[in-house]
C-alpha cells in the first residue's frame, strides 16, 4: 500500500519517491517533503520549516508559527499567509476562509474526474489515491484534495473539489489545482514559451525573489506559454540532477507561477487562470478543478520527460490508438491550399499511394463555399464547386487506391458568411451590447451552450457516418475574446471560459464514443493547444505551422520536454519553406520529421521521379523504425543552448537506437566534435548503419565522432545502431 497514514501524517511513496504532509494542531495541511524515497518512520517534526519570523502574524492555533513561513498544501487567503493563495471562496462578500482537516481515506486505483481529462489506471494496483476532506465552518463548504501516487512512476497527480453544504451561495474566484511549497529557492525555472510558428522554446532563468508567472488568457492553452513548468537544481543537465516537472491536464486559460518569498521558500501554483474565472456554488453544488501532474526526476530533464512521456502515452491517451504506430500521411494543405478539385486530389493521392503513404488527409476548404478563409466555417457540407460528386465519392475513390482517408474540421468556429451564423447569431460568444472582434475573419461559437455542442455533434457525426473516414484533424484558429454568453445570467458569466472548454471536451467525447477507431489530431494554428488535456481526446497534435526543418528542431526539442514523440505531428514540406523561405536538404527535412508522426505536406505531382524515389525510401525507413521512433525512450543529447540540437531514441532493451545530430549554420573548417550518447548498454557492442562497430561504453563516455567538414548548412547526421553482442569484460 503506497500510502501510509500515521497520526495524521500522510506519506505517499513508491520505490523511488516520497510525498509527505501532515495535519497541524489547527487542522491546516502542512506540506513536509517531496523528493527521493524516505523511510516510513521519519519523524515529521524533522521536516517542518514552520517558524515565526520578524513581524509575522501568528497562526491562530499555534503562536509559535506563522502561516507565512509554513509549507502548505492548499493555502487559504486572509489569515496570515501573505503569499498567493490556492483558492478564494467567498460568502457575503468575505473571501476569508479556513478549511480544517476532517478525514482522510485511501482507495486503491484512481477515480476518473467526470467531464475532465485525466490520467488513469487500468488495474487498481497501479496506483493509490488519498482523499483528504477539509471543511470551513463559515462558508459551510467542504474541500476534498485528491492525491494519486503511481506505484511504478515518479508521479503524483492532484486536484481539488469544493462542495457547498450550506444555505448561502459561495463564490469561488480562484480554484487552482496544485500548490507545492518547497523549503528553499535554489532552483532554475524552465518554461516553454513562444508564439505562432515558434511554439515551446525552452526558456530558463534562475529563480528570483518575487513572483515569476506564465499563463494564458486566450481561451486555449496557447502557443505563447505551455501549461508546464519545471524547477531544477542549478547543476541539473539533461542527464543528471534533480528536476520537478509540473504539467496541467487542461486546454483553457491557465496560470503557472513560482513565488520566491522573503523566507527562502518557493511556492508553485498551477491551475485555471483566476482572471476570467468566477464560479458561483449554489447550495449542494460542487466544483472540481482539472488535474495537475508532478513528476520528480533524480536523473535530469530527460528523466522528467521520460516520466511524462510514458505516463501520457500509456495512461492519458486512450482507445484504439494508444501505443499504436501512427499512419504516415499526406496532407494537401501546403501542397494546394484552397485551390483543389477532385481530379487534383486524386492525382495527389495516387502519388502518395505510390510512395507508400497510408493516409490521405483533406485539409481546409472542402465544405460550404469556402475558397479562402473568409467563409463557411460552421457549414459542414460538401463544397460542390470543388467536389461536385460529393465528399463520399471522393472518399470512395481514395480508399479504393488502398489509402485511408482523413478530414479537416474547425468545429468551434463560425464565419460571419455562413448559413450557421445567419440562422444562429446567438450561438456566438460575445456581449450583445458591444461589437465582437474577428480573428482570421471568424467568430467563436459558444460551446458553453449544450445546444451548440448538440448541433456540432450532429453536423460532424453525419459527415463521419457517410464515409469511411479514419482520421480527423480538429483545428482551432483564433483565440477567444468577448467571452460572454447570451445564454446565462450576469452572475454566471465568470464560468463561460471554463464551460467553453468543458463543451469542447464533451463534443470530443461524444465523437470519440460514436467513432472509436478514428484517430484525432488536434491543431490550433499549429501548436496553440498542444496540452495534456487535448491528448486525452486526440492522441496527436499538429506541432507547429512552421514546417521548416531548422525551426522545427527547437520546436520539437522544447515540445519533447513534456509531450511524447508519438504525439507530435511532423511533416516534410516543400522548399523554399513557406514560413521562412529557407531551403534545407530533403534528407534533413525527413530526419527531423521522423521524430514524430511523419508525413508529407507538399504537392507530390510536381516532384521528379528521382525525388519520388527518395520519398519512397523515407517512407520505407519510417515504416521499418516507427515503433522505435515514436515509442522508444527519448533522450535529448544536447542542452538548450547547444548550437547542434541532438537527440536519440532507444528501445526497452537498448537493442536498437536512432540518433539525430543537427548542423545549423556551418563553420569554416569545422573541427571534429564528439556527441555523447545515452541509454545504450555499456557492455554491448553496436553496429551502425554505416557498418562501424562501437562499444556502448565508448558511445556513452567518449561519444560518436562527428565530422562536418564535407557538409553544408542545415545538414544532419542520422545514425541507427543495432546491438550485436554483449562484450566480455576484458578484466575477467
Ligand atoms: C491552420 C492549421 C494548418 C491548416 C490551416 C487551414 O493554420 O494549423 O495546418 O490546417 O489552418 O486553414
Amino acid at each position: 500500500m503506497p500510502i501510509a497514514i500515521h497520526e495524521q501524517t500522510f506519506h505517499l511513496y513508491n520505490d523511488t519517491i516520497s510525498y509527505i504532509m501532515r495535519v497541524t494542531p489547527g487542522g491546516d495541511l502542512e506540506h513536509l517533503y517531496f523528493g527521493p524515497r524516505l523511510p516510513l518512520n521519519v519523524d515529521p517534526t524533522h521536516l517542518s520549516v514552520g517558524a515565526l519570523y520578524g513581524n509575522q502574524v501568528a497562526d491562530q492555533f499555534d503562536p509559535t508559527v506563522s502561516l507565512e513561513s509554513r509549507l502548505r498544501e492548499y493555502p487559504n487567503f486572509g489569515t496570515g499567509d501573505m503569499r498567493a493563495p490556492a483558492y478564494t471562496a467567498s460568502v457575503d462578500g468575505s473571501a476569508i476562509s479556513t478549511f480544517s482537516f476532517v478525514d482522510a481515506t485511501v482507495t486503491t486505483g484512481k477515480p476518473a474526474i467526470p467531464g475532465l481529462p485525466a490520467t488513469y489506471v487500468e488495474e487498481a494496483a497501479e496506483a493509490d489515491t488519498l482523499s483528504i476532506e477539509l471543511t470551513d465552518d463559515v462558508t459551510q463548504c467542504s474541500l476534498t484534495l485528491q492525491y494519486t501516487i503511481y506505484a511504478q512512476r515518479n508521479v503524483v497527480t492532484r486536484h481539488a473539489s469544493f462542495t457547498n453544504h450550506g444555505p448561502a451561495p459561495v463564490t469561488l474566484s480562484r480554484a487552482l489545482s496544485l500548490c507545492l511549497d518547497l523549503p528553499d529557492q535554489d532552483y532554475v525555472l524552465t518554461t516553454l514559451m513562444g508564439g505562432w510558428a515558434r511554439e515551446r522554446q525552452v526558456t530558463t532563468r534562475k529563480l528570483q525573489l518575487g513572483t515569476q508567472a506564465i499563463g494564458s488568457q486566450r481561451g486555449h492553452s496557447s502557443a505563447q506559454a505551455n501549461p508546464f513548468l519545471a524547477l531544477a537544481r542549478p547543476n541539473a543537465t539533461q542527464q543528471t540532477g534533480e528536476v520537478i516537472g509540473f504539467s496541467f491536464v487542461y486546454s483553457g486559460n491557465f496560470t503557472a507561477s513560482v513565488e520566491a518569498d522573503a523566507y527562502d521558500h518557493t511556492r508553485v501554483l498551477l491551475g485555471i487562470a483566476p482572471e476570467q474565472f468566477s464560479w458561483p456554488l449554489a447550495p449542494k453544488q460542487a466544483f472540481t478543478t482539472p488535474e495537475a501532474v508532478m513528476a520528480y526526476s533524480p536523473t535530469g530533464y530527460n528523466g522528467m520527460s521520460q516520466t511524462f512521456h510514458s505516463l501520457y502515452n500509456e495512461r492519458l491517451v486512450r482507445g484504439a490508438w494508444r501505443m499504436q504506430p501512427r499512419p504516415i500521411l499526406l496532407n494537401n494543405w501546403e501542397g494546394t491550399y484552397f485551390d483543389f478539385d477532385e481530379p487534383k486530389l486524386l492525382a495527389l493521392a495516387a502519388q502518395a499511394q505510390a510512395i507508400g503513404v497510408e493516409l490521405f488527409v483533406l485539409d481546409d476548404g472542402w465544405f460550404g463555399h469556402r475558397d479562402n478563409d473568409r467563409s463557411s466555417l460552421g457549414d459542414w457540407v460538401t463544397n460542390r464547386a470543388k467536389l461536385p460528386a460529393g465528399l463520399p465519392h471522393l472518399v470512395e475513390q481514395i480508399t479504393a487506391l488502398g489509402l485511408k482517408f482523413g478530414l479537416w474540421f474547425e468545429p468551434e468556429m463560425v464565419s460571419p458568411d455562413s448559413d450557421l451564423y445567419r440562422a444562429h447569431p446567438d450561438w456566438v460568444l460575445g456581449d450583445p451590447n458591444r461589437p465582437r472582434s474577428l480573428g482570421r475573419h471568424q467568430y467563436v461559437l459558444d460551446l458553453s451552450q449544450p445546444a451548440v455542442v448538440d448541433y456540432l455533434f450532429t453536423a460532424l457525426d453525419s459527415v463521419l457516418q457517410a464515409s469511411p473516414i479514419s482520421y480527423v484533424k480538429w483545428d482551432m484558429n483564433r483565440s477567444l475574446t468577448e467571452v460572454f454568453s447570451a445564454a446565462v445570467p450576469a452572475s454566471e458569466q465568470g464560468t463561460i471560459a471554463h464551460r467553453f472548454i468543458l463543451g469542447v471536451y464533451a463534443l470530443y467525447e461524444r465523437l470519440r464514443h460514436a467513432h472509436p477507431d478514428i484517430l484525432f489530431e488536434s491543431c490550433a494554428s499549429g501548436g496553440g493547444r498542444f496540452d495534456p488535456g487535448m491528448l486525452y481526446y486526440a492522441p496527436q497534435a499538429w506541432t507547429s505551422d512552421d514546417t521548416d526543418a531548422i525551426a522545427r528542431q527547437s520546436i520539437q526539442y522544447g515540445t519533447s520536454y513534456v509531450y511524447p514523440i508519438a504525439s507530435m505531428g511532423s511533416h516534410v514540406s516543400a522548399v523554399p519553406n513557406e514560413q521562412l523561405h529557407r531551403t534545407t536538404p530533403l534528407a534533413t527535412r525527413a530526419a527531423v520529421a521522423y521524430f514524430g508522426t511523419f508525413g508529407y505536406e507538399l504537392d507530390l505531382t510536381k516532384l521528379t521521379a528521382a525525388t519520388l524515389a527518395t520519398l519512397a525510401e523515407q517512407v520505407a525507413f519510417m515504416k521499418a523504425h516507427r515503433e522505435l521512433l515514436q515509442f522508444g525512450r527519448f533522450y535529448r543529447l544536447s542542452e538548450p543552448e547547444d548550437p547542434h540540437p541532438a537527440w536519440l531514441v532507444v528501445d526497452d532493451n537498448a537493442d536498437h537506437a536512432i540518433m539525430l545530430d543537427c548542423t545549423q549554420l556551418q563553420q569554416p573548417d569545422a573541427t571534429l566534435r564528439f556527441r555523447r550518447l545515452a541509454g545504450l548498454t555499456p557492455t554491448a557492442q553496436y553496429r551502425s548503419d554505416t557498418g562501424e562497430i562501437y562499444s556502448g561504453a565508448e558511445l556513452i563516455a567518449a561519444g560518436i565522432r562527428i565530422d562536418e567538414r564535407r557538409r553544408g548548412d542545415f545538414s544532419t547526421m542520422l545514425l541507427t545502431l543495432d546491438k550485436i553482442a554483449i562484450q566480455e569484460d576484458e578484466h575477467d
